[in-house]
């Protein structure tokens, strides 16, 4: 390791639990393994996922994070950073490139991180730290989202808790793709949304049987507990409804739904697909590509000094974010 610093303070817990239970701790900064890369962090975007492994929720997920509180002690997987050191048989990156990451179970709100090469994409000069951070999970959801559904050129497509991190994609990539895109959100983040390319926007508090029926090629849902049946009922024959995320129980969390999904699309002309994303570096890269060229806008709902990453934490558990929350990292020259 070329890096000098042996500790660094980190935002960590050591039990799950809410955000108020997350503080500076000093802690050893931890050194790239084989394959793996450290990335001096700039820039470090929150997602509900975060908020999810922060409370251990549902239960079901303890035993791949950790029984009592996650292994991974520090919360923030999509980050934006440079590298400073290379752990063993890492040959396709150099100390000093910048890139972005999608850092599994976390480890982002801290000065330093290691991070699997493989996972790496190269940022455009272009793209800044804050905007690019902002791309791996949320975007890279949307993106996945619209595939599984096959939206193309031409196709209507409703998606359904359009404001936050993955709905603000949503909408903008698929109206990039050519689709006309309709979306439900509270009535604040309206304009936004218009904004972002919806050609028409519902209030989120619309009962779905009052929602246009038989008229969408692919719906997305983000937010809100719909019944199944009803989702259905929106799409043409030949539809597809792509379940990315809403409310599920405690302890299995959304299983029974995604269960019960799979049990309504057999012999069904109206399918319901849930969506399990996973990081994928050449859609990031793709991403990235969209924002240098001035296609695709992050919309960021605040930025956070890194002393203020414990408020950061505190927004996100809320779930009202409208858009993306980014952390700067201690020494960033454009931390507000
Ligand atoms: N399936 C997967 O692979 C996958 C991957 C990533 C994320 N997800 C899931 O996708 C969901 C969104 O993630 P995210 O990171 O985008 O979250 P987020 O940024 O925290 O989303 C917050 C936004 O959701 C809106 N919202 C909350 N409840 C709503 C409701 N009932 N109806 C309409 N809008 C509602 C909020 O609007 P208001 O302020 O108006 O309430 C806010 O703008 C989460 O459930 C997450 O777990 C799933």
């Amino acid at each position: 390791m070329t890096v000098s610093t042996t500790t660094m303070t980190a935002w960590m817990q050591h039990r799950y639990g809410p955000a108020s239970g997350i503080r500076r701790h000093e802690r050893t900064t931890p050194e790239p393994r084989r394959g793996e890369v450290l990335l001096r962090i700039e820039a470090t975007a929150l997602n509900a996922g975060d908020v999810r492994i922060m409370l251990g929720d549902p239960l079901v997920v303890r035993p791949a994070f950790g029984l009592r509180g996650p292994r991974q002690p520090v919360r923030g997987m999509d980050v934006a950073g440079t590298v400073v050191a290379l752990g063993d048989g890492v040959t396709d990156a150099t100390v000093g490139d910048a890139v972005v990451a999608e850092l599994p179970g976390g480890g982002g709100l801290a000065p330093f991180a290691t991070a699997p090469v493989a996972r790496c994409v190269p940022r455009p000069e272009a793209v800044p730290p804050q905007i690019a951070a902002t791309l791996p999970i949320a975007g890279g959801t949307a993106w996945q989202a619209l595939d599984l559904a096959g939206v193309t050129e031409g196709n209507r497509v409703l998606i359904l808790g359009a404001s936050g991190g993955v709905g603000t994609f949503a909408v903008q990539l698929a109206a990039i793709r050519g689709a006309e895109v309709h979306a439900t959100s509270g009535e604040q983040h309206h304009p936004l949304l218009s904004g972002l390319g919806a050609a028409r926007v519902l209030d989120r508090n619309t009962p779905v049987d009052e929602l246009p029926h038989g008229e969408y090629d692919a719906v997305i849902q983000i937010a809100g507990g719909q019944s199944l049946r009803a989702l259905q009922r929106l799409t043409r024959p030949g539809g597809t409804v792509v379940l990315v995320g809403g409310d599920g129980g405690r302890v299995l969390g959304p299983i029974p739904r995604m269960l019960r999904a799979a049990l309504l699309s057999i012999g069904s002309r109206h399918r319901i697909r849930p969506l399990a994303a996973v990081a994928k570096p050449d859609i990031l890269a793709n991403l990235l590509d969209l924002v240098a060229q001035g296609r695709l806008h992050p919309v960021i709902a605040d930025e956070y000094a890194f002393e203020a990453a414990g408020e950061a934490m505190a927004r996100i558990e809320t779930g009202h974010a409208a858009g993306k929350l980014v952390v700067h990292a201690e020494d960033s020259p454009t931390a507000s």
